[in-house]
């Protein structure tokens, strides 16, 4: 259930948004939340059909873009298209990512790069386009989805807990280069979002219960407070924010998280 907006609905009034991976999941709960406060927002993701649905699903200020994030020249085009399209861009949020379950040992090394292609490489396309083409000549903000699993050790998880490092380090190098021309960039570092593909992929059934009763907050979060967070770091609420990573976990990461059921 989605709780109300604690936002003002005009929030994202004549401001124009980018949403990678707005077609699916964070991306495109993402994607409603800042069209339903007012924003012009274009998807982007490599599956036509897919935004087309999302597009439908959004209304009337939304648009579609095809692209793939690891294609740099595919992605200056999309992102002058935007620019063309609109006039300007003051939103990026940067949510498309590809995961699986992989051991160490036996993933190849394309599987592992393929994973750092869309989530760092693509998070680096992306912003640097975005800056180039809009937001260095009248500010804006870059909110990156990260993760929490490279804050411990995660299994299963190399290649994206290594992608998402790097797109840690992206979001605080880029705040203090780009600072000065008041483009801000954070990031959102959700833990376990139910109803998502990360969560089908990553999780298997029979576990998540006991997954949950590791979780301070004692459940998975839902698409609709990663989103309002993202509300929050892309409007002018946030304006001295830059460079932080927020996590959004319900405590999970927390060293002392799973033994929250002592205090039971
Ligand atoms: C091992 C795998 C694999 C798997 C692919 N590969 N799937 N290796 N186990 N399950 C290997 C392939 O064998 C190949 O290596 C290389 O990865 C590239 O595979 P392709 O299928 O050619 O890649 P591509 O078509 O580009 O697709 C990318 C993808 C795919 C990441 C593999 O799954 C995808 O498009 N995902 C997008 C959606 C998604 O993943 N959403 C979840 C995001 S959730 P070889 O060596 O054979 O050539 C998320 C959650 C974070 O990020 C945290 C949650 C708590
Ligand atoms: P999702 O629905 O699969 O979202 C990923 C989106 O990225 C899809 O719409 C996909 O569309 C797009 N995409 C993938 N590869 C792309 C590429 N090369 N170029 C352009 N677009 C591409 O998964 P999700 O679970 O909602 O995850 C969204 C974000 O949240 C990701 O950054 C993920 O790492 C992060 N996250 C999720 C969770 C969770 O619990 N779900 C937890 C922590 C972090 P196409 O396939 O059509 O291109």
């Amino acid at each position: 259930m989605s709780a109300p907006s604690a936002f003002r609905t005009d929030l994202y009034a004549g401001k124009v948004a980018l949403v990678t991976g707005g077609g699916s999941g964070i991306g495109k709960g993402i994607a409603a939340a800042l069209h339903d406060h007012g924003a012009t927002v274009v998807v982007l993701g490599r599956t036509p059909e897919r935004l087309d649905a999302a597009v439908a699903e959004l209304g009337p200020r939304a648009r579609a873009r095809a692209c793939d994030v690891r294609d740099a020249a595919a992605v200056d085009a999309a992102v002058a298209d935007v620019v063309a399209w609109h006039g300007r861009l003051d939103v990026v949020i940067n949510a498309a990512a590809g995961n699986f379950l992989a051991p160490a040992a036996t993933l190849s090394s394309n599987g592992f790069r393929t994973v750092l292609d869309i989530d760092a490489v693509g998070t680096y396309n992306v912003s640097r386009a975005a800056f180039l083409a809009a937001l260095r000549d009248h500010g804006g903000a870059i909110v990156n989805i990260s993760a929490t699993l490279h804050y411990g050790g995660t299994p299963l998880q190399v290649h994206a807990a290594s992608a998402k490092a790097a797109v840690d380090a992206m979001t605080r190098t880029l705040a203090v280069e780009w600072g000065p021309a008041g483009v801000r960039v954070n990031a959102i570092a959700p833990g376990p979002i139910a109803g998502t593909e990360g969560v089908d992929r990553l999780v298997p059934a029979g576990l998540r219960a006991r997954l949950e009763r590791a979780i301070p907050l004692r459940r998975f979060g839902r698409i609709d407070e990663i989103a309002s967070l993202c509300l929050l770091l892309g409007s002018d609420a946030a304006s001295y924010v830059t460079g932080a990573v927020l996590v959004a976990d319900g405590g999970a990461w927390l060293p002392g998280g799973p033994t929250a059921a002592m205090a039971d």
